[in-house]
């Protein structure tokens, strides 16, 4: 089968995303002639990632003339921070790269995130190309250009947009997905169906057996939907002032779920499996547990994510949490006035940011939903 590209324009220069079946691994030596490259590069590979997958997109660069340095970073949430940012920019200067040279990044949300902040900040700015390895970073974090690292206990408080010029997104690396953070995606999958498109969620409940056994036609066809569906939304509001505000549906709650839940030595939850119970509270806060709620929840069971916070806490950490919970909510980036915002789904692909000015209510969506009490 022949390789697919998703093409879409960003003050006119082109972005792709190409989708690489089994044998036809993409020509990046050739893609990289047409962007004028200097040919030489950073791999900046997650050492999780079973090397293996990864061999068929070297196989034209062994044969090449590039000049190909190779990193090995670790992903999560933990060391989305300013040493692996460095670790990355003392690489480029001490290879002498240039603007013409590309770091293409190999892995899950995290080291995306963190190597197109590096790109762009790198003589102000370089080649960049993402091979995404997690489904989260496959239908979410490889496209829309948000970049950044998580100071002092804020996720992503640092960052700007940068985007790749090209994301590949591998039939083999889906297959080796390990299950947690194959699922996990789901949740920004479910997302898009609520945003934008129903056809999602349809084939989401009629297909789960072929889509949990990673049938690659089904796959890809999701994940196509899923990656249209963003672009919609960022591609003429790249700053994030309007429409593009959307995509954040079940964030604000994420994101103060994932702070409160961070510790020093390891990733407590995944950003998918938050941003699931996150879209529950954004629901039940604007509307209490009506149709959509329901059907939102068994989509989420269906595909194995959490509905609530109940089998990551011990008892008497309760009263701490909800506090926590409550605290970081303010921290939501999208806030204007004091007030954290959040996307009411009028109805399904009809989304709208509110502001939560009820702290009231705030308080019992974290009480009923995440904490389920
Ligand atoms: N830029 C965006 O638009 C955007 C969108 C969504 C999420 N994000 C960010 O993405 C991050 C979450 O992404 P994530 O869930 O991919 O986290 P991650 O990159 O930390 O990956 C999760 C875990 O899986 C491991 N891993 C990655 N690929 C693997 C593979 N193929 N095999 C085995 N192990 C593998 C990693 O080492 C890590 O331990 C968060 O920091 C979030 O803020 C960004």
């Amino acid at each position: 089968m022949k390789n697919k590209i998703i093409k879409y324009y960003l003050n006119n220069h082109e972005h792709r995303v190409t989708f690489c079946y089994d044998k036809e691994a993409p020509d990046i030596t050739k893609d990289l002639t047409r962007l004028q490259s200097d040919k030489r590069m950073l791999l900046v590979i997650d050492d999780s990632i079973n090397k293996d997958v990864i061999k068929n997109f070297f196989k034209d660069l062994a044969l090449s003339d590039f000049e190909v340095h190779v990193l090995k970073v670790k992903g999560s949430k933990k060391n989305k921070n300013q040493t692996l940012l460095f670790q990355i920019i003392d690489k480029l200067i001490k290879y002498k790269l240039t603007k013409r040279s590309l770091i293409l990044s190999c892995g899950g949300g995290v080291v995306g995130d963190v190597c197109a902040l590096a790109s762009s900040l790198y003589l102000r700015g370089m080649l960049y190309y993402h091979i995404p390895t997690t489904m989260t970073a496959v239908v979410d974090s490889c496209i829309g250009g948000k970049t950044g690292i998580n100071y002092k206990n804020i996720i992503n408080s640092i960052g700007n947009y940068y985007h790749p010029q090209n994301v590949f997104i591998s039939k083999n690396i889906l297959n080796l997905i390990p299950k947690r953070e194959f699922l996990a995606g789901f949740a920004e999958i479910i997302k898009s169906g609520f945003l934008d498109n129903k056809k999602i969620l349809k084939i989401l409940s009629n297909n789960k057996k072929k889509i949990l056994s990673r049938n690659f036609k089904i796959l890809s066809q999701i994940i196509y939907l899923t990656l249209k569906t963003k672009i919609k939304f960022f591609k003429n509001d790249i700053y994030e002032k309007n429409k593009r505000l959307n995509l954040n549906f079940g964030h604000t709650f994420a994101h103060s779920i994932e702070m409160s839940l961070q510790s020093k030595s390891s990733d407590v939850i995944r950003h998918g499996e938050a941003v699931g119970i996150g879209m529950l509270c954004e629901i039940y806060y604007s509307e209490g547990k009506n149709k959509k709620f329901t059907m939102l929840k068994n989509l989420l069971k269906k595909y194995g994510l959490p509905i609530n916070l109940k089998k990551y806490l011990v008892i008497k950490n309760l009263n701490k949490m909800k506090n926590s919970i409550y605290k970081n909510i303010f921290l939501d980036k999208k806030r204007l006035n004091n007030f954290p915002r959040i996307i009411k789904i009028q109805k399904i692909g009809r989304p709208k940011v509110i502001e939560m000015r009820n702290n009231e209510r705030i308080f019992e969506t974290i009480e009923k939903v995440i904490l389920s009490l």
